[in-house]
């Protein structure tokens, strides 16, 4: 039993978007994960995908990417990334109660691996492309909703966390974060998270350990689409 990540898969089963245009590493992506995913999960691993799923905007835009992922080897828990307008914030139940024991939707809420809690929201960063304002507004809301998970998470018993955000845990040049800061509070082991495309942008954010905790990237072309093993 393994616990993995992979995020920004950017499936495109449904829509028209080619995703070759962002560089080799896109070619049949979809192939690449499928390849990876099935020579190296098993049924008793978890895999969670940090977001980014689809390019389709409205649900039946995306069915065939959930479909896919649904059909892959292990537990899917799925993170909400900025591209997915399918899944607004009130809409998490029914998607769990619709996608019941074939995918698990990550926000409010938490899903247990062992003695860890497996916590996540999608967290924001500042890219300049909103206002500071906004930019503020969203981060806020992010928090709320990461802090309310961590503290189901310990209602329940946990004490042991590995954190999920789509987003990178800090905006860019910034060494600490409302993020990394709620990650020092519950004492999180490990920070994984994506969005990050492109050689110019893997090292937007932490990699590798600071102030005792793990921080991790998996997005899809960093990985060349190969899940990461978490645990
Ligand atoms: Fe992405
Ligand atoms: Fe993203």
């Amino acid at each position: 039993m393994s616990l993995y990540a992979i995020g920004d898969l950017h499936l495109n089963f449904m829509v028209e978007r080619n995703m070759d245009q962002y560089g080799d590493v896109w070619k049949h992506h979809e192939k690449k994960v499928k390849k990876h995913w099935e020579k190296l999960i098993t049924e008793e691993d978890t895999v969670v995908v940090t977001g980014d799923h689809t390019m389709g905007r409205k649900m039946v835009e995306c069915r065939d990417d959930l479909e896919f992922i649904a059909s892959l080897p292990g537990r899917k828990i799925l993170l909400r990334g900025n591209h997915d307008m399918f899944w607004k914030s009130k809409k998490t139940p029914a998607l769990n109660q619709e996608y019941k024991d074939r995918l698990y939707f990550l926000q409010n809420n938490f899903y247990s691996y062992g003695e860890y809690a497996l916590v996540g929201t999608k967290g924001y960063c500042y890219e300049g492309k909103d206002s500071y304002e906004h930019f503020l507004t969203i981060r806020k809301r992010e928090m709320e909703r990461l802090k309310l998970s961590f503290d189901l998470a310990k209602e329940a018993g946990y004490e042991k966390f590995i954190m999920f955000l789509h987003f990178p845990p800090t905006s860019v040049g910034e060494m600490e974060s409302p993020f990394t800061e709620i990650a020092k509070e519950y004492g999180v082991e490990k920070v994984v998270y994506s969005h990050c495309h492109g050689k110019l942008h893997f090292e937007d954010s932490f990699l590798g350990e600071v102030d005792g905790i793990q921080y991790e990237l998996v997005s899809g072309d960093y990985l060349r689409f190969k899940p990461q093993k978490i645990l």
